[in-house]
């Protein structure tokens, strides 16, 4: 079973912001596969994947903020806001996990509910703006 997985209900319309969403839903799944295998040993990818997570986001972000900053995107800024929010949540988990501290699914549920509703709710948002700059 699949713990986080992209369908259509997240598309934005946008290729490469969908292909971006994908890739995210991918590290957060193998994030969730590696925190449930912890006990087989598996702890070292934990922090690996972590870290890709967090520069992937970071990449992720910077894209829209390219494309927001391009198009002079109208909610900049409090979409901005929400994008330093979620990159600080990552930083802390990443803290608390390198301490010793359980955060296995508290993290997780985090990580998967954030950014559902993020895409659901803010990215779509800028669907029209984008497409109407020629972004298909
Ligand atoms: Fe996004
Ligand atoms: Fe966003």
């Amino acid at each position: 079973m699949t713990f986080f997985e992209w369908d259509q209900s997240y598309s934005v319309g946008i290729k490469i912001i969908d292909a971006q969403h994908k890739k995210l839903f991918k590290l957060i799944d193998d994030l969730y596969v590696a925190t449930n295998n912890i006990h087989g040993g598996k702890a070292e990818s934990i922090e690996n994947i972590i870290l890709d997570l967090a520069a992937y986001v970071e990449f992720h972000f910077g894209t829209e903020e390219k494309y927001f900053k391009e198009f002079k995107y109208d909610k900049t800024e409090s979409h901005t806001e929400e994008h330093h929010f979620y990159e600080r949540k990552i930083a802390d988990f990443k803290n608390r996990y390198e301490k010793g501290e359980d955060v296995g699914e508290e993290m997780m549920l985090f990580l998967k509910q954030w950014l559902s509703e993020h895409i659901k709710i803010k990215d779509k948002e800028y669907s029209k703006c984008f497409s109407e700059h020629g972004l298909v």
